[in-house]
């Protein structure tokens, strides 16, 4: 028997790296309670059409990577029979129909006098063994019987008909004789389309509105932690079903929910997330989409400019700049970067007030210290988004760089039928986070001190260690032997925890003259004490 795998673009997590997750969800809870902000859990499941007006139709996620079912799905086995029927009309001189009451244990007999033939048929899903068995002993049933069959052909023939989901119809026999057919049609009743949450804030929207959190006036503060699904292409970063750590701030406009000081708290909440998680050297990307109005006319500005130019472009590009050429922004083509920096930004397509709103929250960032690189070309993939967009990145993490992203989403409420709720918010990957701090653990690990200091004799000691306390106060990782090693032994120590080896005996100590080995380049320098720590800190390359 074949073994079973989990499917392509999921996977298991195990300890110990489920530790690592719990903590960074450890960490994650604490921030948000800080912040004031309350957990929310929303179904993983939701109506298609939410995703559809909410993320937009348009969108890759929408169009491409949703995992979407007919659910409550039936299988109405009348309009097949009436297809086929009306398909085989001519063949037969009579149908014959078995009622809902009936105990035949087929659907169909059909029956061609002048060839003195009948048909018996069943009507399935699919065709499996049983189903099979099921026809076969009809037929033998029917061909023992006079009573159902008298008056009919003496030939019977069973026919299975199944449904097909591609056009056209096709027929073939099993060794028994039995007549397979295909034909095409959609023969199932449905009562809904559901899709597994590719994202949460239309989600978490839905949410808002139909649990009417926006009554009391009050500004929502909400957070989630939970597996979310798109069917992409996976590599490391990117997986069918990954986790999101998000949050959302929504309420009535007049919560204060449209401050540009909403924006600037949640990105001051995110650098100190990861700054608290140990993720230090982030970059923020900012811009500002401005409003639906803005973006419909920056759109028309990018259609215009694109015209010359496209022609040289990517193919991808050249469908984006007739079908939607905001994603023009998106390509990486190497080739088409220096184009696509010469086309005009988003920035000059913006009205007074989102121009306003924007230097707004550049100004309260300024003011919190949280540091930010404008980026012009983010204009992100859902349609929700208006005014400030943003995505947390991390060089650590290769191609899938973005460690979250967010933005401001003030129609959405209206877009998926309720009141008006500016909100803005972010997720971030979980995985992506993991990978991140993993990739760290282990640089941290494989990190070496600057200096090894080895005294020479036992005498060396107190003096080796003022030495170390000098080099460490000038910021530097230090590793202190001991004097009663041997050269060698303190050079293979050294050669283990350090980049350095600094040799400290008495002829040093009295010259004030150190004699340092860099191990990657194998040089010995005499390197007088005061520009020790200097020449540690930045040793030589060659
Ligand atoms: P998003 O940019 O589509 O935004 O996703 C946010 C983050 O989820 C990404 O930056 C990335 O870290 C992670 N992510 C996305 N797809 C995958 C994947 N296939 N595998 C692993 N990680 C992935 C949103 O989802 C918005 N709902 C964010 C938001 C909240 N905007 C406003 N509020």
């Amino acid at each position: 028997m074949t073994t079973l795998k989990a499917v392509r673009g999921t996977r298991d997590l195990l300890p110990p790296e489920t530790a690592l997750w719990n903590r960074i969800e450890a960490n994650a809870r604490a921030v948000f309670a800080r912040y004031n902000f309350g957990e929310i859990r929303t179904p993983v499941f939701e109506d298609t059409a939410l995703f559809a007006r909410g993320v937009g139709e348009e969108t890759d996620i929408v169009s491409k990577e949703m995992y979407t079912w007919l659910d409550g799905e039936r299988f109405d086995k009348a309009a097949m029979m009436d297809t086929w029927r009306r398909q085989h009309l001519g063949e037969f001189d009579d149908i014959l129909q078995t009622g809902p009451a009936s105990s035949d244990p087929f659907d169909l007999a059909c029956t061609d006098k002048a060839r003195d033939y009948t048909e018996i048929a069943i009507f399935s899903t699919q065709s499996d063994a049983v189903v099979l068995r099921a026809l076969a002993e009809a037929v033998s049933k029917a061909q023992a019987s006079s009573r159902q069959f008298t008056g009919y052909g003496k030939t019977i023939v069973g026919r299975l008909v199944t449904p097909s989901p591609i056009p056209g119809t096709s027929e073939a026999r099993t060794e028994d004789g039995i007549l397979l057919e295909r034909i095409h049609g959609n023969f199932h009743k449905s009562s809904q389309s559901l899709t597994l949450r590719p994202e949460n804030t239309a989600g978490v929207v839905r949410a808002y509105i139909e649990n009417k959190l926006g009554d009391g006036g009050q500004l929502q503060k909400l957070y989630y932690i939970g597996p979310q699904f798109r069917r992409e292409r996976p590599q490391k970063g990117r997986y069918r079903q990954f986790s999101q750590i998000g949050a959302e701030v929504i309420g009535p406009p007049s919560s204060g929910s449209e401050s540009p000081i909403r924006d600037a708290e949640v990105l001051e909440m995110l650098a100190t997330l990861l700054d608290e998680l140990g993720i230090t050297d982030w970059t923020l990307h900012l811009n500002s989409v401005g409003s639906q109005a803005d973006r419909a006319r920056y759109n028309e500005t990018l259609r215009a400019a694109l015209i010359p130019v496209v022609g040289q472009m990517c193919v991808d590009c050249q469908r984006r700049a007739v079908t939607n050429p905001l994603r023009v922004l998106d390509c990486k083509v190497p080739a088409d970067q220096p184009i696509i920096d010469a086309l005009p930004v988003i920035a000059d397509s913006l009205d007074e007030a989102s121009k306003a709103h924007f230097a707004a929250v550049l100004a309260a960032l300024d003011a919190s210290g949280v540091p930010y690189t404008r980026n012009h070309r983010l204009v992100r993939g859902l349609d929700y988004y208006t005014r400030t967009t943003f995505e947390f990145t991390h060089g650590g993490l290769g191609a899938q760089n973005a460690l979250l992203g967010g933005g401001r989403y003030d129609g959405l409420s209206e877009a998926i039928g309720g009141p008006k709720a500016p909100g803005i918010g972010f997720a971030m990957g979980e995985d992506r986070l993991v990978l991140t701090l993993q990739a760290l653990e282990a640089a941290q690990l494989e990190l070496k001190g600057d200096a090894f200091i080895a005294p020479l004799g036992e005498g060396i000691n107190l003096p080796a260690l003022a030495l170390a306390k000098e080099l460490r106060a000038a910021g530097l990782r230090i590793e202190l032997g001991e004097g009663s090693f041997r050269l060698k032994k303190s050079f293979e120590a050294a050669d283990k925890a350090a980049r350095a080896i600094v040799i400290l005996g008495e002829d040093e100590l009295q010259s004030g003259i150190l004699t340092v080995k860099t191990f990657s380049t194998g040089v010995q320098t005499k390197v007088p004490r005061a520009q020790l720590a200097a020449f540690l800190a930045e040793p030589p390359q060659e």
